[in-house]
């Protein structure tokens, strides 16, 4: 779906970002794959690599403009474009969950809000100044539940999902009659993931459940009474991705298996 596509993604070294990355490889992208800290960027490469696919590493700080604008320039001389910009950059969870608002200070509360728009209001925007000239691209992010349904002790995440995803229509409000097609992924929680465990610990004391409870209590709220694989959500990225989602832009794909109506 995605033969010699030209991707860059940022926050690669993840859970979401090194699963998208393995998909887009196995469909034939070119991956440039970027994270802040360097050596989990490395690892994701190397198995593309060794799995026959193509993506280089680089260190870059998807909330530095200068930075995240000159590894853009280092993909345009290498591969002459930039076809997909994803934006998978996740802020750690115990930095900004657990706290009820009525205790919650400020700066904790807007750190997620901050960042999450900033970064991925940066890397958009420079990707899109890329796009423009060839009239064509795909620009993605990652949001979650709390963007559309009100959840405890999750402080200022809630109104940063909202925040991407309002950009994200914004977005393509804007760059879809210029051929450049912005989407989002909301997906349900994946349990093999250090953020869920991480999300679940600040609120484990105050709710009583054990963590095998609490995915059985999520999973439960799903119509098919389970949880959503790396793999799942990756391959849906893939093909949003890809020309087949050519009529796709403007939206943020309902990834939560049935727990939450649009
Ligand atoms: N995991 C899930 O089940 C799930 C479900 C729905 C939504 N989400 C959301 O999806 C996003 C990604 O989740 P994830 O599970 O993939 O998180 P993750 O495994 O923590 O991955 C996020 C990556 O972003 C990197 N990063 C942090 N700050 C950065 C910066 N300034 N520049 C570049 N890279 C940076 C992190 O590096 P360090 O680890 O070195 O800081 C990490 O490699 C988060 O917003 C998360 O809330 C996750």
């Amino acid at each position: 779906m995605l033969k010699d596509e030209v991707a860059v993604i940022y926050g690669a070294g993840g859970a979401i970002g090194g699963a998208v990355a393995r998909a887009l490889a196995r469909e034939g992208a070119k991956l440039f794959l970027t994270g802040h800290i360097r050596a989990p960027v490395e690892v994701v490469a190397k198995d593309v690599a060794s799995a026959g696919g193509s993506a280089e590493a680089a260190e870059v700080d998807a909330l530095d403009e200068q930075a995240v604008d000159k590894h853009l320039l280092s993909v345009i001389d290498k591969a002459g474009r930039v076809d997909i910009s994803i934006n998978a950059v996740g802020i750690s969870n115990t930095k900004i969950l657990g706290v009820p608002l009525l205790d919650l200070d400020l700066e904790q509360f807007s750190r997620p809000i901050t960042n999450y728009a900033r970064s991925y209001f940066l890397t958009a925007r420079l990707a899109a100044r890329r796009m423009v000239a060839k009239r064509y691209g795909v620009i993605m992010t990652v949001t979650a539940l709390p963007s559309r349904t009100g959840i405890p002790l999750v402080g200022g995440y809630g109104p940063a999902m909202a925040a991407k995803e309002a950009l994200t229509r914004e977005l393509s409000a804007e760059l879809a009659p210029q051929g450049i097609r912005v989407v989002g992924l909301r997906p349900q929680a994946m349990p093999e993931t250090r953020t869920i465990k991480e999300a679940f610990e600040p609120r484990a004391k105050a709710s009583g459940m054990t963590w095998e409870e609490w995915q059985e209590f999520l999973a439960s709220r799903t119509h098919s009474r389970r949880l959503m694989t790396l793999e799942e959500m990756a391959n849906v990225a893939a093909f949003m991705a890809s020309d087949k989602a050519s009529g796709m832009t403007g939206t943020t794909v309902n990834l939560t298996m049935g727990s939450l109506d649009d």
